[in-house]
């Protein structure tokens, strides 16, 4: 059977990594999916930079229009980020009846709604493992590893950026400007680190789960959303002095009237397996009535972990292709409610 062809917008860091992995571990890839996986064309404004990464086998434009345009082409994966452009595209390639992955948390958690909308009438997939925790298959592990649960309430360090910053201000007791720089270094922030750090990104990906745990639709104009740039280093000295780390946690949870949803410095006890986790590490702690507490932990961030999440969804969408003989697809819409009627 020919392999499912693929259209990549965007190949930078993360593209960069579900490439190579895709190369280095295709047999394997092939087996578990059914089916082979072509990364068939490239759109990237630097057409410079995406022929040295995939050579001269793969087309490569500067137009990413021209992917979605290309009736070959089965799954667009979207790794452009942000909401404008990318959203366009997204929905464009939903119209044109592609599958979509993408790891575009910003882009799901404020216009979710919509492209689940368009992706659910147009009867195709759009799936984002790797907007959320990097590595760690916390979308699967809720949809799936979970789903005879009733979720009472999830917990995560899902920024690896201010992770890191609290992390480094409590290890050498440095300034948070001083740390900021060397997260923008080492690349675990994002181009704008007002995100990072106001945590914005957090509060992107805590609403993408809270979606899924909860079966509400994405609402982030609803979550309270405070970041690490108050804290001083003798914050983080006097928590540790009490027994405490200080963590950016995302949380959400059931309550009273609805459904919580908040990304704010917190104080963890020590002692707790979160509060141990250190540098960009993501954790995400995940409470079911009838499992108790799991606990997810890796990279959240990264080139092939991204890749790692990237193809994942890959592999589904590929097998959904090979099994079914009519190619009908389950879509991943969210049920209409609000955030209070999810309670009710
Ligand atoms: N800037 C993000 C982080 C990258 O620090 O976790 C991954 O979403």
């Amino acid at each position: 059977m020919k392999p499912i062809q693929v259209g990549l917008l965007g190949i930078g860091t993360v593209g960069s990594g579900v490439f190579n992995v895709l190369q280095r571990n295709q047999e394997e890839i092939r087996r578990r999916a059914g089916r082979g996986i072509e990364i068939a064309m490239v759109a990237d404004l630097d057409v410079e930079r995406a022929r040295k990464v995939v050579g001269e086998g793969v087309q490569v434009v500067s137009d990413a229009r021209a992917v979605i345009a290309n009736p070959e082409i089965d799954i667009v994966i979207e790794l452009i980020g942000g909401y404008g452009i990318a959203k366009a595209l997204v929905l464009e390639a939903i119209a044109a009846g592609k599958h979509v992955v993408t790891a575009n948390k910003a882009l799901l958690a404020v216009h979710g709604t919509e492209i689940f909308a368009a992706a659910s009438a147009k009867g195709v997939m759009v799936a984002f493992e790797a907007a959320v925790a990097g590595g760690i298959p916390i979308i699967k592990a809720l949809r799936e590893g979970l789903t005879a649960n009733r979720i009472q309430w999830l917990a995560g360090i899902i920024n690896g950026t201010t992770n890191f910053i609290l992390s480094e201000m409590r290890d050498k007791g440095l300034d948070f400007a001083v740390v900021l720089k060397e997260a923008q270094r080492l690349g675990y922030a994002e181009t704008d680190p007002t995100f990072d750090i106001e945590g914005v990104d957090a509060a992107h990906k805590a609403t993408i789960m809270s979606a899924i745990a909860f079966g509400i639709p994405v609402q982030f104009d609803k979550a309270y959303v405070e970041g690490i740039t108050q804290l001083s280093a003798t914050d983080i000295k006097y928590a540790e002095q009490l027994g405490y780390r200080i963590k950016l946690l995302g949380i959400t949870k059931r309550v009273d009237k609805g459904i919580e949803l908040r990304v704010h410095p917190s104080l963890v006890p020590s002692k707790r397996l979160i509060a141990n986790v250190e540098g960009a590490m993501n954790a995400v702690v995940v409470q079911g009535d009838a499992v108790g507490a799991t606990l997810y932990y890796g990279k959240g961030a990264g080139s092939e972990p991204t890749a790692s999440a990237v193809i994942a969804d890959l592999v589904d969408i590929t097998r959904l292709h090979t099994v079914d003989p009519l190619n009908r697809v389950p879509h991943l819409a969210f049920q209409p409610h609000t955030l209070d009627q999810a309670m009710s």
